[in-house]
């Protein structure tokens, strides 16, 4: 797969640099076993474990443990996280949404590094959908040994296409609440 033009693209600073939040810190979601969990991240997505902390009990909430929570590192220095609370239980998810939309996308640097994945996931094993051309990025889709579904991503955007989104994103905003009401009978939560 010719990827000459989307290696030239470096990851976008954003739209502004006034924003306050700089970037993903880490995500977090349950695992139903740790081990399985660092296997899976490692040796298919080569995210390194940097920490595993065994918890008593909830910092923010005082909740009884023990639990572990572990972190997998990215380049960029954000993380994914996890929590085994030990039970061996598989996560839900959440019950009245399609599978595909919760999700948690990762970047690479370009299309054969995502073609790469594809290749290395299938040969293991993995369901793997796409590659998926979304004509600002190119995709590949499968999901975790959590059921957490995950995306890996490379730019493929022309130059200035998202500042030409981000300049229509209101009006396709307003034009969608229209659009749900006249349909399901929506109301957009205006507060
Ligand atoms: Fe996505």
């Amino acid at each position: 797969m010719d990827d000459s033009n989307t290696a030239k693209i470096t990851r976008r600073q954003g739209t502004k640099t006034s924003k306050p939040i700089s970037g993903l810190f880490h995500f977090a979601y349950p695992c139903r076993d740790a081990q399985e969990t660092t296997d899976f991240y490692e040796n298919l997505l080569e995210l390194p474990l940097v920490s595993f902390m065994l918890v008593p009990s909830v910092p923010s909430t005082g909740e009884a443990g023990p639990y572990a929570h572990l972190f997998f590192e990215m380049r960029d220095g954000s993380y994914l996280a996890f929590f085994d609370l030990g039970k061996g239980v598989m996560p839900e998810g959440s019950p009245n949404t399609p599978k595909w939309v919760q999700h948690f996308a990762m970047e690479v640097d370009s299309i054969a590094e995502v073609q790469r994945y594809h290749d290395k996931l299938k040969a293991a094993g993995v369901d793997v959908i796409g590659v998926v051309d979304h004509h600002f990025i190119k995709s590949v889709y499968f999901f975790d040994p959590n059921g957490l579904r995950l995306e890996i991503t490379s730019r493929t955007e022309p130059e200035g296409y998202i500042a030409k989104e981000a300049a229509e994103a209101r009006v396709r905003l307003k034009d969608w609440n229209v659009f749900k009401e006249k349909t399901w009978g929506t109301k957009a939560i205006v507060k």
